[in-house]
């Protein structure tokens, strides 16, 4: 638990908010499928977090199949139309159990709400969840130079919020989203299961009964 102080929640947005990590998945799936590589949902785990160009590189590792650019680009642009074919009826009913009330008590302790996401769709989806307005700073993958595990991202939204980084709080689904937090002392809920989130300082399975005090001293 961490002391109060002047505190920002930096939210990750796939997987913590709305679970379009699962959409995430199935279209990847679909292109694995394509390319000849057989994405488990264990190995999924390792592209939570990172960029969609990032994702690629690993696949091609994984699977000891080289693409040219060309490829490449087809290949990412397919797997972001599948994305979008799954996300395009996604509305405020599709933000996750407990979100909204946790973030709404929040602010009325002026706690500051921040988000960082690697996803560059990330502020078309939460104009489709209606809360876009909920955030005081926005970060996503077109803001920053390095993916998840780098601590960029949640570098800049501790900046643009003025709060030192040991007073971020941060709600990640993914192991390296903590492990980038991680990097710059900031306090990391992990958002899932205690197995895969074993780097952070304290783990839920999701917001439906978790309470700020559950986190930080108020
Ligand atoms: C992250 C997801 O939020 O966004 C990753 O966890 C995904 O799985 C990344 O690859 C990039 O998303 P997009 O929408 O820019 O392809
Ligand atoms: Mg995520």
């Amino acid at each position: 638990m961490k002391k109060s102080s002047f505190i920002t929640f930096i939210f990750d947005l796939d997987g913590v908010i709305t679970e379009t990590s699962e959409y995430h998945y199935k279209a990847w799936k679909i292109v694995c499928d394509k390319i000849g590589y057989n994405l488990t949902r264990k190995k999924n785990e390792e592209l939570k977090g990172v960029n969609r160009k990032q994702c690629i590189e690993l696949i091609m590792q994984w699977s000891n199949i080289q693409l040219s650019e060309n490829e490449i680009n087809i290949y990412l642009e397919e797997k972001n139309n599948i994305y979008n074919g799954f996300i395009k009826n996604l509305n405020q009913n599709d933000v996750c159990e407990g979100v909204l009330n946790f973030i709404n008590e929040a602010l009325k302790k002026n706690i500051k709400i921040a988000l960082y996401s690697a996803s560059r769709n990330a502020k078309k989806i939460l104009c489709q969840l209606n809360i876009i307005d909920l955030f005081t700073v926005i970060i996503d993958g077109n803001n920053v130079s390095n993916s998840k595990p780098d601590p960029e991202g949640f570098k800049i939204a501790a900046d643009l919020t003025k709060t030192n980084t040991e007073n971020c709080v941060v709600f990640e689904d993914s192991f390296y989203g903590i492990e980038g937090a991680n990097k710059l002392n900031m306090y990391t809920v992990g958002i899932g299961s205690k197995d895969v989130l074993n780097n952070a300082n304290v783990v839920y399975k999701g917001f439906e009964n978790l309470k700020i005090k559950d986190i930080i001293n108020v």
